[in-house]
């Protein structure tokens, strides 16, 4: 297998309080969430190491920080060597990877939201990625029931042709999952982002920046998606994970 971690990092967003799932941040939030006993973030971090990842940056908030760190520590005992970034305040998540500038130090970069849990094997999407070092960023679908509640992608011949977060009407059943796979001058695209609506730097737009300069990609992912977001949806998510 190629030495994946020689040109891709990893982000984790890990800043989420999970208060409705009974995680307010004291106790670690979204990342401490358990799925079949399992914290949300042991299943990210053995998902990125078994693809092949070494480096990874944790976005973590102030309340939830010591209670991340004594759980994952420096992250040998996945293999992974982990940083940690402190967002004082959820700004969105592109302002979350926009702290990551220093740590991804000029290398391909995969962000994952913690809350993403999901059935595909993505081991040889990173290799991919990493060996081929493109200018593009690349973005996962799932075909979801509800598209009003996640970033939507509307597809023809295999090409993204536009993006909107959370469409009010419908456009496409196409979810884009919490996982992004993203060239090393990303970074450059997020000074020019405005907040959205709900007061965030949104992916979305970041994604839509990619997409205006013809270097998106995207992947629909075969299996099940769960983003881990209230009670019936972790249920959803015990239920999928026993098989
Ligand atoms: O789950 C996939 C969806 O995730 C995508 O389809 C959407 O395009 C994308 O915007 C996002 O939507 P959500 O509304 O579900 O994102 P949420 O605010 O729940 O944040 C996702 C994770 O990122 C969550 O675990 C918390 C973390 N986060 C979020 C923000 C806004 C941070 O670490 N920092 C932040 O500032």
């Amino acid at each position: 297998m190629a030495d994946v971690s020689k040109n891709l990092c990893a982000v984790i967003l890990a800043a989420g309080a999970g208060s409705r799932l009974g995680y307010p941040n004291e106790r670690g939030g979204k990342p401490m969430v358990e799925a079949l006993g399992k914290p949300l973030l042991a299943y990210g971090l053995e998902r990125l190491a078994g693809a092949g990842l070494r480096d990874v940056a944790l976005v973590v908030n102030p309340v939830n920080q010591p209670v991340i760190e004594a759980f994952a520590g420096d992250g040998a005992r996945w293999g992974l060597k982990i940083s940690y970034v402190l967002q004082q305040k959820p700004l969105g998540i592109a302002h979350a990877l926009s702290l990551c500038q220093d740590f991804s130090a000029g290398r391909h970069v995969l962000l994952l939201l913690v809350d993403n849990l999901f059935a595909a094997n993505i081991d040889a999407a990173v290799a991919a990625y990493a060996e081929g070092q493109p200018e593009q960023a690349e973005v996962f679908l799932v075909k979801v029931a509800n598209p009003q509640d996640y970033g939507v992608a509307v597809v023809a011949n295999g090409q993204v042709e536009r993006l909107v977060e959370k469409p009010q009407k419908f456009i496409s059943d196409l979810a884009v999952i919490g996982l992004y796979f993203y060239p090393p001058d990303v970074y450059n695209f997020i000074p020019q982002l405005k907040p959205s609506a709900r007061g965030e730097l949104e992916i979305t737009d970041v994604n839509s920046l990619f997409l205006q300069q013809g270097r998106l990609k995207c992947c629909e992912l075969r299996g099940w998606w769960i983003d881990v977001g209230n009670a019936e949806r972790l249920a959803e998510a015990e239920r999928l994970l026993r098989g």
